[in-house]
């Protein structure tokens, strides 16, 4: 990685808007080498496949697909789970023919009172599955997880009294009333969060099955990968619509949310949750956190071929709302927080709403406002945003929009 000391403190974030300087986009509709794009079978053969290969190659690295062996387990079941209102189930997702080694555990809920298959939000989670409700049946991950001394988290070792922890970022009997189910997996089951940590996560573990290098994909790629393996279990629960599944991410979870979002079509929303630098924000605009405060921090998030850019955002071949736009014609919530300014609000604004021409190619409307809208005012048809007020979090007023927009897209719901 590049030593933190080497960059001037004020290369590595500016939050004066007098000096974020001036920038032009890289071109939606316009291949890398000048075609234009004027039809959905342009877009879908030509410029999609163009620009998820820039992105692999310059930011996230290389998505590997399937792999041979992937199979399930059903550990636990509980139809009268959180005092009969859901039913629990708890899957062990495995990478490899064998039930040992590589595999995540997924956390299900879904409400009791579906009829038939039920659409669902799901995402990765910080700490552990165990960290999403006070449910004292969730299984508590025997892995790696971040020192948190405030919350008695020592040696890396998840407990008892982190049960419920980040219950606020999931709210998951709100997400149960209004019909939907929730599924959750730690994202520390892929790869442990620091930069020693993929010589014990998938990109050691598997790079011989799924024939990648650890080096062609980074930390991002691993979680983002994970989340489709966790779609592939969709496909085969009967009780779950898996043709309505919502991809919630926050922060750095969301810069893989959007990543996986734009590889696997087969979600139906994607939902970017202050993802910020390296996610929905723009890297041309000097605001917030930059490219090269990124990589020198989080050097194992991205491929290598990233750091080339970090003082030189606008020499990328690409920019982020190349990436929102790859989640097209299918809905997308980007969410900023106003004191969040780290994740650059406007930078991310900015890009949802330049994707509306992409959109428009097939018939569907973005943000057709210019100017950013009022804290706690959400705007945008297919494509939606809104600035909440307060801190860098998923609250409750993040996740009622959701469920809105939801409620509207997937309006065929059970
Ligand atoms: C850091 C990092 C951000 C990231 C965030 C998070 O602040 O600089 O890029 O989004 O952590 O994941 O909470």
């Amino acid at each position: 990685g590049i030593p933190t000391q080497n960059l001037h403190a004020q290369e590595t974030f500016n939050y004066d808007e007098t000096k974020v300087g001036t920038y032009t986009l890289p071109p939606l509709l316009q291949t890398p080498d000048g075609k234009k794009i004027t039809t959905t079978t342009q877009w879908n053969n030509i410029q999609r496949p163009a620009l998820l290969k820039l992105f692999a190659d310059n930011v996230y690295g290389r998505l590997p697909g399937k792999p041979k062996g992937l199979h399930f387990k059903v550990t636990s079941e509980d139809k009268e789970a959180l005092g009969g209102k859901a039913i629990r189930k708890q899957i062990t997702i495995y990478f490899t023919p064998a039930d040992t080694g590589a595999s995540m555990d997924v956390l299900l809920y879904l409400p009791k009172q579906a009829k038939g298959p039920v659409p669902i939000f799901a995402g990765l989670n910080f700490k552990g599955n165990h960290t999403v409700h006070t449910d004292p049946e969730i299984k508590i991950t025997s892995r790696w997880v971040a020192e948190d001394k405030n919350a008695g988290i020592t040696g890396n070792k998840a407990n008892e009294n982190t049960r419920g922890l980040q219950a606020s970022r999931w709210v998951v009997e709100e997400i149960l009333t209004r019909g939907y189910g929730l599924a959750t997996a730690y994202y520390g089951d892929l790869e442990p969060d620091y930069p020693e940590g993929y010589k014990t996560g998938i990109r050691t573990q598997l790079s011989k099955s799924l024939q990648i290098q650890p080096n062609e994909w980074g930390a991002i790629g691993a979680w983002a990968w994970g989340m489709s393996r966790i779609m592939d279990y969709f496909e085969t629960d009967p009780a779950i619509n898996a043709k309505q599944v919502a991809l919630q991410g926050h922060s750095r979870i969301g810069k893989a949310a959007l990543w996986t979002g734009a590889n696997d079509t087969r979600f139906a929303m994607i939902i970017s949750n202050e993802s910020g630098e390296g996610g929905a924000a723009l890297a041309r605009r000097w605001y917030g956190e930059t490219v090269a405060r990124l990589n020198s921090a989080f050097p194992h998030w991205f491929n290598p071929n990233y750091k080339k850019f970090n003082d030189k955002p606008n020499q990328l071949p690409v920019d982020q709302h190349q990436l929102l736009a790859l989640i097209a014609p299918r809905p997308l919530y980007v969410a900023s927080a106003q004191e969040d300014q780290w994740s650059d609000p406007k930078g991310e604004f900015l890009s949802a709403q330049a994707v509306g021409p992409v959109y428009a190619l097939f018939s569907k409307k973005g943000i057709e406002t210019p100017e950013m809208p009022g804290l706690n005012q959400p705007v945008g048809e297919t494509v939606r945003y809104h600035n909440r007020s307060g801190k860098h979090d998923v609250t409750l007023y993040d996740w009622q929009q959701y469920l809105d927009f939801a409620d509207k897209q997937f309006s065929n719901k059970q």
